[in-house]
């Protein structure tokens, strides 16, 4: 039995002190009873906060592995650590070495006594959830993806997210080196288990009533990519199971043979899902008080 546990979004930092608090119990639990294997869905913390969470993580007794978020990208234009790209190719992944993590964007974590790979990517949206009815309802719909503009407000991501990329040219790096980390681990063990950021499929993002309203497509426009459904469609059959974050609403649905977790913790309280490999049921555990929106 190979006991594994789950989180995202612990956004750590000062900002959110209570989230903070919950993260401090979460980990106290962790170091209690440790998991075989640790898994973080991305948006660790902003700057340094990324450094400072996985360090309250780096003496647990077991492996662990992340996929950093788009707020672990984030960065001002005079950040030392240069630009988004350079802190996700170069300065996260030495960071998550330094805590003894597996930084899964660069390279699968391969398992051969388990019989398992992890598999994983911040994953990147590329506006494919909502092409074809983003135009029907607004005219100035090419303006408003390039510049992440809300009928209220903009995507922070426009403010903060600065590289030579645009989304669909970013969405496809990330699709096509998931897509090889998978063809790759697939000849060595049976089966992958997939974690991202951004959700791997529809049925994982932000529930939302249909029809949608212009607000509600552009978050699908800004939320994932029909990519890493095709990658799952293609071999989903030896990957039984893909945790996410980001949307910071908990979810459990399927995509094909793919049974699919969003973890669901938000700024003031955690989650942490826990299950054993190969066949035990995922549970969770909240820290924090609860917000209204938990599933
Ligand atoms: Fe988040
Ligand atoms: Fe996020």
């Amino acid at each position: 039995m190979f006991r594994v546990a789950v989180t995202a979004d612990l956004h750590y930092g000062p900002r959110h002190q209570d989230g903070a608090d919950a993260t401090l119990a979460l980990a106290a639990e962790l170091y209690a009873n440790p998991p075989d294997l640790l898994l973080l869905a991305g948006d660790v913390g902003a700057g340094e906060d990324f450094d400072r969470c996985l360090g309250m993580f780096a003496d647990l007794p077991c492996q662990k592995a992340l996929v950093p978020g788009n707020h672990d990208i984030w960065v001002r234009p005079d950040d030392p650590r240069g630009d988004s790209l350079a802190v996700y190719r170069d300065y996260l992944p030495r960071v998550a070495a330094a805590h003894g993590f597996h930084y899964l964007d660069a390279d699968p974590l391969v398992l051969p006594d388990v019989g398992l790979a992890l598999v994983g990517s911040m994953n990147w949206y590329d506006y494919s959830w909502a092409a074809d009815r983003i135009p029907v309802v607004a005219d100035d719909w090419q303006d408003r993806l390039r510049t992440k503009r809300f009928t209220r407000g903009r995507h922070n991501d426009a403010n903060f997210v600065r590289w030579e990329f645009d989304d669909p040219g970013f969405a496809r790096e990330a699709v096509t080196t998931l897509g090889g980390h998978l063809r790759q681990v697939l000849r060595w063990v049976p089966a992958a288990v997939l974690v991202t950021h951004h959700p791997p499929f529809r049925g994982l993002n932000y529930p939302k009533n249909e029809p949608l309203d212009l607000d509600g497509l552009l978050w699908e426009a800004f939320s994932g990519n029909v990519g890493v459904e095709q990658l799952l469609a293609e071999f989903g059959d030896r990957v039984p199971l893909a945790f996410c974050g980001h949307t910071h609403y908990a979810r459990a649905a399927t995509f094909g043979a793919t049974r699919g977790y969003n973890v669901g913790g938000d700024y003031h309280f955690k989650r942490l899902l826990r299950f054993d490999w190969p066949d035990g049921a995922v549970t969770a555990t909240e820290f924090g008080t609860a917000g209204e929106q938990v599933a």
